[in-house]
């Protein structure tokens, strides 16, 4: 529907802001068609460096781009030594979201050449963030339980390297599997919140650094991708699958928002929700516990029943996550560490065909209005 002149929509609902190749949503059927491929057929079959190579560059690598690229994004894993030591320094009550922040700002002060902005240059950049982001998470998340940050090892796949560094096993193909699906999964989301930010940062030419601290700004919020540390925490105060009917009765009648349900698009179905459910079921029967599995369905069967509101990526992607070992608070972190492939894509995109992004406001305030001096 075309919009009015002057007419407002709040949260700027349906608003159609670019012109984009990189991907689609269907709310209706409901579908995510990434770079022409639907996320039912990406799952599964693409590792997250074919992934993020396919967002990068608009098409899938062939295998010696591969070789090439897998060997790049290893040889800029490595974090310099000023930003483990900051990882050091702050204090274990941060929230993790906010040190990710500063660490990708650190990196932007870091590099000599952070404000140049051709198109070689920002490619190389968002290769280095999309490789060094996990290192951040894993240095953080061990050095908050009092371990030493593991090398990274350049013998692993970008998952399963990110995994070793964050829990210092190797993992089995099982959970790597889920592990590289969720990476996947997250990479890209159209013009969600946090990739908008990236957006209308890079349209005032400002850095890629920048760009990606607003999207890690925006992401951390529990409306956006903190909505999984909430899932989590919420399946916990659940607590049993008894207890969801009654837990979900007082929360919609308290108005609360529940984390994992509800999207601006999908009002039918979230279809990375319906795999990823899939694969927390799977993951369930496998180690035999589906403790976390059965109270998110009965939790999942009352929304459906008192307020038809469907579950969200995060809903199950909270307890699979779980599952294979990860804590809640690192869990949009995880998030995060998928993101900057997409958000890469809209960077690239956006810089590539730059116009400023500056849209209008409806004046309801005061008019007419004069200064009395005293
Ligand atoms: N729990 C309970 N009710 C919800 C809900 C949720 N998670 N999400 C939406 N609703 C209700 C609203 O209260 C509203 O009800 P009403 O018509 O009776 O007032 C109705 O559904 C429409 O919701 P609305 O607030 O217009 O949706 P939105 O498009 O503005 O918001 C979200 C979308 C994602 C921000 C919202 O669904 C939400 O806050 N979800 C929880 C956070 C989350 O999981 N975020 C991750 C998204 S991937």
């Amino acid at each position: 529907m075309a919009q009015k002149d002057n007419e407002v929509r709040e949260g700027l609902e349906g608003v159609v802001a670019f012109e984009s190749t990189i991907s689609h949503i269907d709310g209706t059927v409901p579908e995510l068609v990434i770079r022409g491929y639907d996320i039912n057929d990406i799952v599964g079959n693409l590792t997250f460096e074919q992934m993020s190579y396919l967002l990068l560059f608009g098409e899938l690598p062939s295998s010696i781009q591969l070789t090439d690229f897998d060997a790049e994004l290893k040889s800029l894993r490595q974090v310099p030594k000023s930003v483990l030591a900051f990882l050091s320094s702050v204090p274990k009550s941060s929230e993790p979201m906010s040190i990710l922040r500063t660490a990708v700002s650190m990196l932007g002060c870091i590099d000599s050449e952070s404000g140049l902005n051709d198109q070689n240059s920002v490619l190389i950049k968002l290769k280095s963030l999309i490789a060094k982001i996990p290192t951040i998470v894993a240095a953080q998340a061990r050095i908050n339980v009092g371990e030493t940050p593991l090398q990274p090892d350049l013998s692993l796949s970008h998952s399963s390297n990110y995994y070793y560094m964050v829990t210092g096993e190797v993992a089995d193909e099982k959970t790597l599997n889920a592990f590289d699906a969720v990476l996947v999964i997250y990479a890209e989301h159209e013009i969600n919140a946090s990739t908008f930010a990236c957006r209308v940062v890079m349209g005032t030419e400002s850095d890629i650094y920048s760009s990606v601290v607003a999207g890690i700004s925006a992401i951390k919020g529990p409306l956006h991708g903190g909505a999984i540390d909430g899932s989590m925490n919420m399946l916990k105060e659940i607590g049993s699958a008894e207890n969801a009917e009654n837990y979900v009765k007082d929360a919609l009648a308290q108005k609360r928002k529940l984390p994992g349900f509800g999207h601006r698009v999908y009002r039918a179905g979230d279809p990375r929700a319906h795999v990823l459910k899939r694969m927390t079921l799977d993951l369930a029967n496998s180690r035999n516990d589906s403790h976390w599995f059965d109270i998110a369905l009965e939790a999942e069967k009352q929304m459906a029943s008192l307020k038809s509101i469907i579950p969200n990526v995060d809903y199950y992607a909270a307890p699979l996550l779980s599952h294979i070992g990860f804590p809640v608070i690192l869990m949009t972190n995880v998030v995060t560490s998928a993101r900057i492939a997409g958000w890469s894509a809209h960077i690239l995109e956006q810089y590539g065909k730059n116009r400023l992004i500056r849209p209008r406001a409806k004046y309801t305030g005061k008019s007419g209005l004069k200064i009395h001096k005293p």
